[in-house]
């Protein structure tokens, strides 16, 4: 059997010219290429970013049983005019299930051009009739964020098709001391996500969308667990700042998903005991440096978890969220 990887993405080898300033692969070799932006190299990868063979090995010596492959956010192209955006998703989406037509094993997730409602509806529904099992979507818009009125227009188009959204943060802020190290890859990222949680609870998307919704955001949800108890304090000292929402924090606990990649059993722990057993899905993001090997590594040996809290985080939750279940 195996577990099931809910966060891992990929990169096709090679696509059409996506226009002036949009991302373009530069080939090294047979496995190897380049993401590059203009001139400037945005990252490394690998033939396991493309390579459905490559991928299928690694899950078989990770055990790994199944793969939700996502989108690199890179190429979201949010920032494009809605019409080039529609066109670039349907060509990653298109490449997408090229990539993962070799085996039932990976269930693709589709990019959705989410500045614009319509479109991302649009592009969602034809999607998923052709093969998407899934959306992943970038956290923020621009300067909107997850209760953007058009971004939860399209989170409710999900919540009627049944289809999941897996939030993906990404466009960090840079400043001079944002792009020192990994520092917007490291503090900026869990920051982004911790922001678009409390967006969608303190902006009233729970409070507006069907609680139907299957929403799943990355990386342990960011720092939000972490810090649930200042966010709750805050609601309570200072309401006529931030309650906004019909209840407090802590009454959306349940609401959402978050991946398993913390790193560490602690991080782990904490998770769990603050948005339930029930909540968390064995990620990993496969196949970058930033991700865990093998999936699910400290999930597997974390002490705490009894054989049944370890089998719904490796699998059973993961089913569901994907309607996997077998009558
Ligand atoms: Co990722």
């Amino acid at each position: 059997m195996g577990l099931i990887d809910i966060h891992t993405h990929f990169v096709p080898k090679g696509w059409p010219e996506l226009g002036a300033g949009r991302p373009f692969l530069r080939v090294d070799s047979e496995r190897d290429a380049t993401i590059m932006i203009g001139s400037a190299e945005f990252r490394r990868i690998h033939s396991d970013c493309w390579d459905a063979e490559a991928r299928l090995a690694d899950m078989d010596a990770d055990g790994v049983a199944a793969q939700v492959v996502s989108p690199t956010p890179v190429f979201f192209s949010y920032d494009a005019a809605p019409v080039e955006a529609e066109r670039i998703c349907r060509i990653f989406n298109d490449l997408a299930l090229e990539i993962c037509a070799p085996s039932p094993r990976f269930v693709p997730f589709c990019q959705v051009p989410l500045q614009d409602p319509d479109a991302a509806c649009r592009e969602l529904e034809r999607a998923v009739a052709a093969g998407h099992r899934g959306v992943e979507i970038g956290n923020h818009v621009g300067d909107r964020d997850l209760d953007d009125a058009g971004i939860v227009t399209f989170l409710q188009h999900a919540a009627s098709l049944g289809v999941p959204v897996f939030v993906h943060p990404w466009d960090m802020p840079t400043s001079p001391r944002l792009d020192r190290w990994m520092a917007r890859w490291l503090a900026g990222m869990p920051a982004e996500t911790h922001l678009s949680i409390i967006a969608m609870i303190l902006g009233g998307v729970f409070d507006r969308v069907p609680e139907n919704l299957k929403i799943c955001f990355a990386h342990g949800g960011g720092s939000f667990a972490f810090w649930l108890g200042r966010f709750e304090n805050a609601w309570h000292g200072r309401p006529d700042l931030i309650a906004t929402s019909a209840k407090p924090p802590s009454h959306y606990i349940g609401r959402f998903h978050v991946d398993s990649v913390v790193f560490d059993e602690r991080a782990l722990r904490l998770l769990v005991d603050t948005v339930g057993v029930d909540r968390v899905m064995v990620g990993s993001d496969y196949p970058y440096p930033l991700g865990e090997r093998p999936a699910g590594a400290v999930v597997r040996k974390a002490e705490f978890l009894s054989a049944e809290g370890r089998a719904m985080i490796e699998t059973g939750t993961a089913r569901r969220f994907l309607g996997m279940e077998t009558p």
